[in-house]
């Protein structure tokens, strides 16, 4: 397929290709505002004890993995002889075969109005913001959108997104999605951004929250059914509190005096699909739903610190919710803020059934939340949260996954042990230096250990492990006890996910330009360079349940071209280039793939297959790309389709739904709108 010459719209070269009206409706202008840790809290650079790698790799529960990951690497090894990437310049005869799930031509950097996929597949749209969701929901029309029908139509900035088997129907899936935020100049011909309308409120309301759609697979892709599971979640369907925040004075409302009941959910960014059937979701930078009138005196003291660590301006909010609900003014009624901030769990196969809260996993701008069961059938939490300096976490849970019980699974999250993640390395401090160069031994690399922050029990009783906090505290305050641990400050830790192969865990880094800046933390094994525009990936191999870990970065993105990044230790000539990761998951094979957001190597947003073992680890093809200032979220990869949620279309500092910048998916003089895509190849799997 013929390409575009790159850099058409990409204003910000060697930056983050992420607008500010993006970050001012996404994460509430985070990139503008201060760095909300404040710590000192030591950075490991400083660490002089630290643990040998090579001590630590001796423990028995890492060595019963190291041996599973090179079984593992044999069943993945494919016979094919393609060459492994097809931007080399010809495949040298000692290229290692391209491994099972990676065998496609990767998509070249572009800057289409498209959704550009290698050839020999096929895509369509799943669905698109404002189809209908619920059986009766009126036909979507850009200008005469009411509230009543957003709540019956799918909603807005799709995130992550889950395909969940629906039993004893082959065909048949429930696609359940997030949707994190809304861009009002891009939802509302002719919108004031400093006068919204109370219609405009109400219809941002209901398209936050989450969709259950049943699709069916048909050989044009899948296609939405008015199915008996599909439902809307909205930033005011109510929410059940559970955990040890439940009924805290902390989460008192006039409204809801039990401190059990919230409602809605909002900027729910990635999430998971659990073992038991279920969707985790993160709400992730809630403190941009609150505000206050300007002009109002900010509090002092204690309420103050807490605002300002959560990042939380006593200012009027971009959206100006607290001018229509006087929950969401900070100072009219403080604790609702308190109410937000937590994972939350769906059951789609029960419509009727209250989603919930849990705050035995803190609060925090949580990315998502992702399971690994161990052995034993104790299930392990990850979840990051995504600010810059900000935590990685696990919680680890007291109860046992029980097959086929889902009332119980429901609540293995209230019970158990949060920790946040501390990060040493033997690395010579001067080996370090920020500019991202390899250390001696090759390899960014070094040890761990998770940190109790939290045990909870049954009921609600919780017992605080962080001196001057009480168990409430840390699970409404988690950031502080973060603080207070010691915990690693990261280069924005985005989605977790565990290999369902390996066990080994990944982490997206997306990116921190604050790193290695005058009074911030500098540049440590793990976050190794300053000013740090393309992100990075990390894998840890941990000991689940317990609190060691050893971990090296699998990718430092960017520029293959360029001396500061890392493939793996694969041949820089043959991957695509890679920016800003952000959601990962796996394929059947074991191959790890990667979303970005905020591409800074003047190209599209995509989505990538990154192979982890054996002499092709490393390799990294490009899937994908998604069309002019979107982002690429939810991958879902299964052996014969992939889907991925097309988020933010269009969404560019000088353009509104008036003066568009995009007109996917319809072309033409359509209407860009975030939209679910699959994609697919006739007569044969995806990759194979
Ligand atoms: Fe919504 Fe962490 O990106
Ligand atoms: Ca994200
Ligand atoms: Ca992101
Ligand atoms: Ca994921």
């Amino acid at each position: 397929m013929a390409l575009m010459p790159l850099n058409l719209f990409v204003s910000h070269t060697g930056r983050s290709s992420r607008q500010h009206v993006t970050c001012r409706y996404k994460c509430g202008d985070a990139c503008s505002k201060p760095v909300p840790n404040t710590s000192d809290n030591e950075y490991f650079g400083d660490v002089l004890a630290a643990v040998s790698r090579r001590s630590a790799l001796k423990t028995a529960g890492i060595a019963v993995l190291a041996v599973g990951a090179g079984s593992a690497l044999a069943a993945c090894s494919s016979d094919g002889s393609d060459p492994v990437a097809t931007s080399s310049t010809g495949a040298a005869p000692a290229d290692p075969p391209t491994p099972a799930g990676m065998n496609f031509t990767a998509v070249a950097p572009n800057s289409e109005d498209a959704v550009i996929i290698p050839e020999g597949y096929r895509q369509a749209v799943v669905i698109s913001w404002g189809d209908p969701v619920l059986p009766g929901a009126p036909v979507f029309d850009v200008n005469r959108q009411t509230a009543a029908a957003q709540r019956q139509q799918f909603g807005f900035n799709n995130d992550f997104a889950g395909l969940l088997p629906v039993e004893g129907a082959p065909n048949r899936f429930l696609l359940v999605t997030n949707h994190e935020y809304t861009t009002e100049q891009f939802m509302h011909p002719g919108y004031d951004a400093d006068n919204p309308t109370r219609e405009q409120f109400e219809i941002a309301l209901a398209a936050h929250g989450l969709s259950v759609v049943e699709v069916e697979r048909t050989p044009d892709g899948l296609r939405p059914v008015m199915g008996r599971y599909n439902r809307r979640i909205t930033a005011d369907t109510p929410f059940t509190v559970v955990g040890p925040a439940a009924g805290a004075e902390l989460l008192k409302t006039p409204a809801d005096p039990t401190g059990r009941t919230v409602l809605g959910t909002v900027n729910n960014c990635s999430g998971g699909v659990t073992p038991w059937g279920s969707i985790l979701s993160g709400e992730e930078n809630f403190n941009s739903y609150f505000g206050a009138p300007e002009g109002t005196p900010a509090p002092e003291g204690e309420a103050a610190e807490r605002l300002e660590r959560y990042g939380v301006a006593v200012e009027p909010s971009e959206r100006k919710w607290e001018n229509f609900d006087p929950r969401f003014d900070v100072t009219k009624t403080p604790n609702e803020l308190n109410r937000f901030g937590y994972v939350v769990e769906l059951n789609p196969w029960d419509p009727a059934s209250p989603p919930i809260k849990h705050t035995a996993l803190g609060r925090f701008k949580h990315e998502a939340a992702t399971i690994h069961v161990a052995d034993d059938g104790t299930v392990v939490a990850y979840t990051g949260d995504d600010e810059r300096f900000d935590y990685m976490y696990k919680f680890v849970s007291d109860k046992k996954i029980q097959p086929g019980n889902m009332a119980h699974n429901m609540t293995i999250l209230d019970e158990g042990t949060l920790y946040v993640a501390k990060l040493t390395s033997d690395i010579p401090a001067d080996q370090i230096d920020g500019s991202g160069s390899l250390p001696a031994d090759g390899k960014f690399a070094g040890a761990g250990s998770w940190i109790p922050l939290l045990r909870s029990g049954p009921n609600g009783q919780a017992e605080s492990l962080v001196d001057g906090m009480s168990a409430q505290d840390v699970a409404v305050f988690t950031r502080f006890a973060g603080d207070k641990a010691g915990a690693t400050k990261m280069d924005r830790p985005e989605d977790f996910e565990a290999n369902p192969k390996t066990g080994k865990v990944y982490v997206a880094l997306t990116n921190n330009t604050k790193r290695g800046v005058e009074g911030k933390a500098g540049p440590d094994a793990a976050n190794p360079r300053n000013d740090n525009k393309n992100g990075q990936v990390l894998e840890i191999t941990d000991n689940h349940t317990g609190t060691d870990f050893t971990w090296e970065l699998l990718l430092v993105c960017g520029d293959p071209e360029a001396a500061d990044t890392y493939f793996g230790g694969f041949d820089k000539t043959k991957v695509s280039p890679i920016s800003c990761p952000d959601n990962l998951a796996f394929d059947s094979h074991g191959n790890l793939w990667v979303s970005t957001d905020g591409n800074a190597l003047d190209s599209n947003d995509g989505l990538f297959a990154v192979s982890l073992d054996g002499p092709t680890r490393g390799l990294t093809k490009q899937f994908l790309t998604v069309p002019l200032g979107a982002e690429t979220c939810g991958p879902v990869v299964t052996d014969d389709l992939v889907t991925v949620c097309v988020q933010h279309p269009g969404e560019n500092d000088d353009n509104s739904i008036d003066d568009p910048l995009s007109r996917w998916p319809e072309g033409g003089n359509g209407t860009a709108k975030p939209s679910v895509v699959a994609v697919w190849r006739d007569n044969g799997n995806i990759g194979m």
